[in-house]
This record gives C-alpha cells, sequence and structure tokens, in this order.
C-alpha cells in the first residue's frame, strides 16, 4: 500500500550527503537498492541519480511501526527516510561516495512498492542488452546510464553558454519538411489534407540554416534532431542529435577555430579534459594515403606503405596482376608480430576478406632473418630484401600486404590497422587524438547511380584553385569542407557554402540534375540566393558521437535514453506499429502484400 508524501519535503538527494552533514537531521527519498535484516537492526541502501546512502533502522530511534515497514521492504521500493546523518559505526565504504556516513532513520514512508524487476539495477549489468531495452525504464536506473546521460546534459549546458558567448543565435527549424539532399534514405510522413504528397523528416537542418544566413541571423545555432533511414552501425541511430551551426562572413578559418574552442569548452566544462589548441590538421589525401582512412585513429602509428613501385615487375602475380589493373599494392608493418600463430593470422585475412578483397599477403621477418610467409616462394631473394626494406621491416615484424583498387586497399588496411590496435591493446581510452581532416574530394563515383555524387553535400564550395576542373575533371576538385575526428571517429563534418547561383548551377549539373530536377528540390534556396547571400560555412557535430567518446563506450545505445535496435524499432515501445484501417485511409494509403 502506498503512502503519500504529504507534509514531507526532499532535503537531499541520497548521494549528495557526506561528513559535511554529520548531525543534520535529513529528508530523503528514493529507490531500495537493498534491505538486510540482521535481527534488531536493518540495513538499506537508498538510491537516486546522484547514489546510494546507507539508512539503518533500530526500532529504539524509530519505533515498531515503522521497524515493521522497514522490515517489508525489498529491492526497487521507493520510500521517504526521516534521519539523522551520523558518522557509519561500521567500517566505511571506500567504493561509495556517501561511504563514510549512514543515516539513522527515524520515521520512514513506502510511497510506491514494487515487484522484482526482471534484472537486477546495477552498474556493469551482465544482463543481455534486449531485456535491458524491453525494460529501458528499469535499464535507466543503471548508475552507468546514469552518469551518461548526466554527462550528455553538462555537453549540451556548455554548448549553449558557449555558443551565446559567442554571439550564436538559437534557431529552430521544421521538422516536417520536402526532402533535404543529404545522401541518405529519408522518413517520410504522408500528408492528409494534400492527397499522395509526403513530408521528409530532416537528415539535417542543412537548407534552413543557409536560409538563415540569407535572412541575416548571422550565427545560428540549433541542438537539431536528424533522421537518416540508414543501415545502422555501431555508431549510428535512425534518429540523433546534431550540434548544428552557420555563420556568416565567415571562411573555413573561422568555423575550426570557433568549433575547436567550443569542443575544447565542453570537454573540460563535462570532464575536466584539457584540449590542447590548435587541433592538428591533415588533407584528405594525406589522411588516406598514411592511414586508409579519412577518419584516422592516430593514436598509434602501423601507418601504410605504398610498395606498388618495389614490388613492380616482381614474381607474385597478385601484386603485378593489381597493378597491371590499375591498382595498388600496400602494406602495413605490425611491429614484433612476426611469431602471430598461423590461426590468428588467418582470423586477419578473413577480416580482410570481409572488405571484398581476395586475400591479405603476409611475411613475417623471424629472428634469424627468414620469412614465413605466403607469398615469398613468388619472389626472388632479392626482391624480398626491397619490399621488406621499403617496409623498414626488422627480425620480428609482421609485414600484411593487399593488392587491388587503391580504394579497396585504403579501406581493407585502414581497418585492418585498428582491428589490428585493438587486438594488441594499443588504444587508450585516456587519451584523446582530436584532428580535422581537409581538402576533401568534392565529388564521388557512384558505381550504382553511374554518376558522380556529392561527397558532403551539393551545396559544399570548391577549392578556388580547383574550380575550373568542375566540368573537364570532377574527380579531381578538392572541396573547402572539414571535418573532425577524435580516435578514429568522425565527430562533425562541416564546409564553406556555395553563394554564388551560377557556381551552384554548374555544381547541380556536375551531379547530374536537370534544370528542372535542381529547381523542384532546392528552387527556394536558389531564389533566395537571388536576394543578397552573404558567404557562409558551417559545420554540425554528432552530439552522441561526442557523449560516446568523453563517456568511454562504443555503443551509442548507451548515450540515447530511449534507442532504437539495428532494425530500426524499439524494443520498449515496439514502434513501429501498425495503425488503423481508418487512419490509411484518412492518409490515402493502402498496404500492399
Ligand atoms: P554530416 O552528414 O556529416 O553533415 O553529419 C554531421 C555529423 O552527424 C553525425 N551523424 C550521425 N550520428 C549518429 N547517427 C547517424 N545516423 C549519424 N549521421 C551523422 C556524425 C556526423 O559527423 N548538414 C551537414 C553539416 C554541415 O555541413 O554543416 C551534415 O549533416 O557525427
Ligand atoms: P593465391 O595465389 O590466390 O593462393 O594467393 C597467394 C597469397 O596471396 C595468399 O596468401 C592470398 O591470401 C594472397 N592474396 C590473394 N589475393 C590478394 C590480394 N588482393 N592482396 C593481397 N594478397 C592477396
Amino acid at each position: 500500500m502506498a503512502e503519500s508524501m504529504k507534509g514531507l519535503k526532499r532535503t537531499h538527494r541520497c548521494g549528495e550527503l557526506s561528513a559535511a552533514n554529520i548531525g543534520e537531521t535529513v529528508t530523503v527519498m528514493g529507490w531500495v537498492q537493498k534491505q538486510r535484516n540482521k535481527g534488531g537492526i536493518i540495513f538499506v541502501d537508498l538510491r537516486d541519480r546522484a547514489g546510494i546512502l546507507q539508512v539503518i533502522f533500530e526500532e529504539a530511534d524509530c519505533g515498531q511501526e515503522v521497524f515493521a515497514k522497514a522490515e517489508r521492504l525489498r529491492s526497487e521500493f521507493v520510500v521517504a527516510v526521516e534521519g539523522r546523518v551520523e558518522r557509519r559505526s561500521g567500517a566505511v565504504n571506500e567504493n561509495l561516495a556517501t561511504g563514510e556516513i549512514e543515516v539513522r532513520a527515524t520515521s520512514a514512508r513506502i510511497l510506491s512498492e514494487a515487484e522484482t524487476p526482471p534484472f537486477p539495477i546495477e552498474a556493469d549489468s551482465k544482463t543481455k542488452e534486449e531485456l535491458r531495452l524491453k525494460y529501458r525504464y528499469l535499464d535507466l536506473r543503471r548508475p552507468d546510464l546514469q552518469r551518461n546521460l548526466m554527462l550528455r546534459s553538462r555537453m549540451t549546458a556548455a554548448v549553449h553558454a558557449f555558443l551565446k558567448e559567442e554571439g550564436f543565435l538559437e534557431v529552430e527549424t521544421p521538422i516536417l519538411n520536402k526532402s533535404t539532399p543529404e545522401g541518405a534514405r529519408d522518413y517520410l510522413v504522408p500528408s492528409r489534407i494534400h492527397h499522395g504528397c509526403f513530408y521528409a523528416l530532416p537528415q539535417s537542418p542543412q537548407i534552413f540554416k543557409q536560409l538563415l544566413m540569407c535572412s541575416g541571423y548571422d550565427r545560428y545555432f540549433q541542438i537539431a534532431k536528424c533522421f537518416r533511414d540508414e543501415d545502422l552501425r555501431a555508431d549510428r541511430q535512425p534518429e540523433f542529435t546534431q550540434i548544428d551551426m552557420e555563420m556568416s562572413f565567415v571562411d573555413m578559418e573561422d568555423v575550426i577555430d570557433v568549433t575547436e574552442r567550443m569542443v575544447a569548452k565542453v570537454c573540460q566544462d563535462a570532464i575536466g579534459l584539457e584540449i590542447p589548441l590548435p587541433i592538428r590538421r591533415m588533407t584528405w589525401n594525406e589522411a588516406m594515403n598514411r592511414f586508409g582512412s579519412d577518419k584516422p585513429d592516430t593514436r598509434f602509428g602501423m601507418e601504410l606503405v605504398d610498395v606498388s613501385g618495389t614490388v613492380a615487375g616482381c614474381g607474385f602475380g597478385v601484386f603485378t596482376g593489381a597493378l597491371e589493373a590499375g591498382g595498388s599494392v600496400r602494406g602495413i608493418n605490425v611491429k614484433g608480430q612476426a611469431e602471430m600463430p598461423r590461426k590468428k593470422i588467418d582470423g586477419l585475412v578473413e577480416f580482410a576478406k570481409g572488405y571484398g578483397v581476395k586475400g591479405l599477403a603476409y611475411l613475417a621477418v623471424l629472428g634469424d632473418g627468414s620469412f614465413k610467409s605466403s607469398f615469398a616462394k613468388f619472389m626472388t631473394e632479392e626482391e624480398l630484401k626491397r619490399l621488406v626494406e621499403a617496409m623498414g621491416g626488422e627480425p620480428g615484424d609482421l609485414l600484411l600486404f593487399a593488392a587491388d583498387r587503391l580504394k579497396l586497399v585504403w579501406s581493407v588496411l585502414g581497418a585492418l590497422r585498428v582491428e589490428l590496435a585493438k587486438q594488441l591493446g594499443l588504444l587508450d581510452d585516456n587519451v584523446y587524438h582530436f584532428l580535422w581532416v581537409t581538402e576533401f574530394p568534392q565529388f564521388e563515383w557512384s558505381d550504382e547511380e553511374e554518376r558522380y555524387v556529392a561527397m558532403h553535400h551539393p551545396f559544399t564550395m570548391p577549392m578556388e584553385e580547383d574550380l575550373e576542373l568542375l566540368e573537364t575533371e570532377p574527380g579531381k576538385v578538392r572541396a573547402k569542407a572539414y571535418d573532425i575526428v577524435v580516435n578514429g571517429m568522425e565527430l562533425g563534418g562541416g564546409s564553406v557554402r556555395i553563394f554564388q547561383s551560377d557556381v551552384q548551377e554548374r555544381m547541380f549539373q556536375a551531379l547530374g540534375f536537370t534544370k528542372e530536377k535542381a529547381h523542384e528540390q532546392f528552387g527556394f534556396l536558389m531564389d533566395a540566393f537571388k536576394y543578397g547571400v552573404p558567404p557562409h560555412a558551417g559545420l554540425a557535430i554528432g552530439l552522441e558521437r561526442f557523449v560516446m567518446q568523453l563517456a568511454h563506450t562504443d555503443n551509442i545505445r548507451d548515450v540515447i535514453a530511449f534507442p532504437k535496435i539495428k532494425d530500426a524499432s524499439c524494443l520498449m515501445s515496439e514502434a513501429p506499429g501498425t495503425v488503423d484501417e481508418k487512419q490509411l485511409e484518412e492518409l490515402h494509403l493502402q498496404i500492399t502484400e
């Protein structure tokens, strides 16, 4: 039976009490973590979002009626306790912030009883994630998730404070839109009034923030919900949040400057982490060549080495074949791993194949200078020596090579070096390597669509010196686009925008849009540009990814209160769901088999 809290007022959160409160009479409220009945004395661990507090019930202090209540307490009952803060009679608990004290109860009320939860509410839960997600409201009681969401809140508070200080205005943009061109699939909402028409949920506020620049708002920001119907990965959700910003009368340098000071401020305020500024920079080309990735993890070396020249004309058909087909041969040197067991190497080969290459060639340089290799027999002594030298190989090293189209070689070796760093324990969670990657290619060839697609988005300004290549060699055009990367994760990205109608038109043309199609999709933006538009640039940071980094988790669901799983469903609410025939009718929709 639940009691009311009439006449009671909470004085402190459980976890806020400390030795400084000894002697005070307090009222605390929370959930029973654990009740231990030791005969004449009952210990209750009381939990709220601030932490856990030990409460002690003895009949002499609280009377028989309250003591009987304490006897009934079970895990997750919600109770209010009045009592006196005392130094712990038993041993101090070093694991608890409140470990030096306890509250000696003088009265208590049971505000709510609870059934036994389907899993224990505790940190570092061993319970399967599916079960926890089904009962997310219970999962969210666990201290690790509470810590993550409190961290997230501190981070957004720091963003607000910083950007307001820098003269940014917070403006909300609509959720029901026309399709935006970020490149992912849209989530669509059928219109009841406009037969056969659909709204698209925003993939980002991109067009609106550019329009706000046209309207003179000068500096905009928004903590914006974005929706993308893409295949989910560990760092993706269909519905996620951006720290979205745009600035007028600026160039790339200004955006980079504000962004890195914001990132530093957030890290400082949220977890006391000092980020040395300015953040290091690297061009896209350098990142790809050295790390095989446009979001390189620079906490460790194992950089890619181009050995195409070294192996040209050698006896190994896999290498020469790839080169003859216009591809590349590159390797990484896994220092000191020559003795890696065959089974583990086979595992790496399988890992590589997962990226689309046909195989992975290896060469272990043994202590006595001899080789253990999948291809040494195809090469002369001299060829092998040159290859080892090119790789900086020393006795004890394991050399891994991929031969294929350059794009594939980059992606497989880029992934492999990260995988190896994980396996070899080279990644320190407490070290943060921030990095700007600049000079992205403007376009990316899409085999699927058989045309160039925008690598960032169609509003990104090409680098001035490459403008003339727009029609002739689009593959060579570099963009004024930049990504901020941390420890191998793309944290955010942005660009300087095209603000001249003629350049924008050329861009649409290069992307294979007809004039009509471009007008249909972005007519209002093109029109807006006719009435006076300031040069502008901006960027968006993925908030969840930022929180993941500071929270030390590689699971995006750990930093979202109510996340979705891989198939984009919610295990708790069971969204998405079917709807009534009547709703469908109103929307002029019919479900086909
Ligand atoms: P972009 O598409 O690069 O740029 O997105 C910016 C950042 O948003 C995060 N992000 C995601 N986070 C979680 N789940 C997802 N599915 C997901 N998709 C993206 C990433 C990414 O770096 N309008 C432009 C920004 C601009 O040009 O100003 C944009 O949306 O951290
Ligand atoms: P094969 O001649 O196909 O038996 O391959 C000989 C060795 O080359 C094996 O160790 C393969 O794993 C490796 N290999 C095959 N294809 C590639 C490739 N594209 N890049 C690097 N190594 C490869």
